[in-house]
């Protein structure tokens, strides 16, 4: 256990080890809207594409979370994803040529575990929200004749499926099948539409995960353990490395890429 735990730590990413893209202003022509950037995966993209020039309209529902996402591009706001009225406001003002909808929950336990409500939480906030705000900002960039719009998705979906991921295997696999339909109806009309599909990230959620784990199996580590195990590179990303792909998807040089389902997991589908 001590040794996944050193390895882990010796095999992390730092921002050193996984520099951001080096060619500048890669964004410098692009608006970009993010849910879910107060922490992880949203926040990491949200730095990196206004690295990389980009006007970046970062949202939250926690305020508190956006309190210290500070760069000279980023504006905070917050936002609850699902609230529909508060999302076409909030779109119809900015009508931002790059939508991030990185916003989800990870539902631990099998399908015996998942009560109804908990099935209509998880689709509420990873699928229906993503509905939501795309229908909402999609009428602009058919006026503008472009748009690339990013929806998070993950490896634990139509990929692959995850020990006690049930409504979130099956929701992410759901943000799949949206993305395609989106993408092959406005292929013609300057709009791409891309899934990510990552393996384990470290996060503060994820964090979370490992903790609660860790109280049924006894220790942090023995969790911290299953959780690298299963990761074929005997480490969990870094998010990162996972905004890397977010900028690429959110800018020209993916011109030619739209309908795919984006998987960066370390190895752990192949
Ligand atoms: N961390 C992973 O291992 C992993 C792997 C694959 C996919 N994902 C997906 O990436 C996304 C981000 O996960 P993470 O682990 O990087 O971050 P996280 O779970 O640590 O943080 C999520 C953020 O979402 C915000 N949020 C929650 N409900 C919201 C709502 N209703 N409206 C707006 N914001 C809301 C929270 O305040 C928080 O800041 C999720 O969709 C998740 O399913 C994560």
């Amino acid at each position: 256990m001590l040794t996944t735990l050193l390895k882990q730590e010796k095999t992390k990413p730092t921002e050193e080890k996984v520099p951001l893209m080096t060619h500048q202003n890669r964004l410098s022509n692009k608006t970009a809207f993010v849910t879910a950037a107060g922490q992880g995966i949203g926040r990491a993209s949200a730095l990196a594409m206004a690295d990389q020039g980009a006007k970046v309209i970062a949202t939250d529902v926690n305020e508190q979370h956006l309190a210290d996402l500070m760069h000279e591009n980023i504006e905070t706001r917050t936002l609850d994803v699902l609230s529909e009225t508060d999302v076409y406001d909030a779109l119809n003002e900015v009508k931002p040529n790059v939508l991030f909808n990185c916003a989800g929950f990870v539902h631990h336990g099998t399908i015996l575990e998942c009560t109804a409500d908990e099935w209509d939480f998880a689709f509420a906030l990873n699928v229906r929200a993503m509905f939501i705000t795309t229908k909402a900002v999609l009428p602009h960039m058919l006026a503008n004749g472009s748009g690339s719009i990013i929806n998070m998705s993950s490896a634990v979906s139509s990929i692959i499926a995850a020990p006690n991921r049930f409504v979130y295997g099956t929701s992410k696999a759901a943000v799949i099948g949206l993305t395609k339909s989106i993408a092959k109806d406005f292929v013609t009309q300057g709009i791409r539409c891309n899934a990510i599909c990552p393996g384990t990230v470290e996060s503060p959620s994820w964090h979370d995960r490992v903790t609660a784990l860790g109280k049924e199996l006894g220790s942090y580590e023995a969790a911290l353990e299953q959780f690298v195990s299963r990761q074929p590179m005997g480490r969990v990303a870094s998010a990162v490395e996972i905004a890397n792909l977010v900028v690429y998807l959110a800018s020209d040089e993916s011109s030619f890429t739209t309908g795919q389902t984006h998987i960066i997991d370390g190895g752990w589908a192949g």
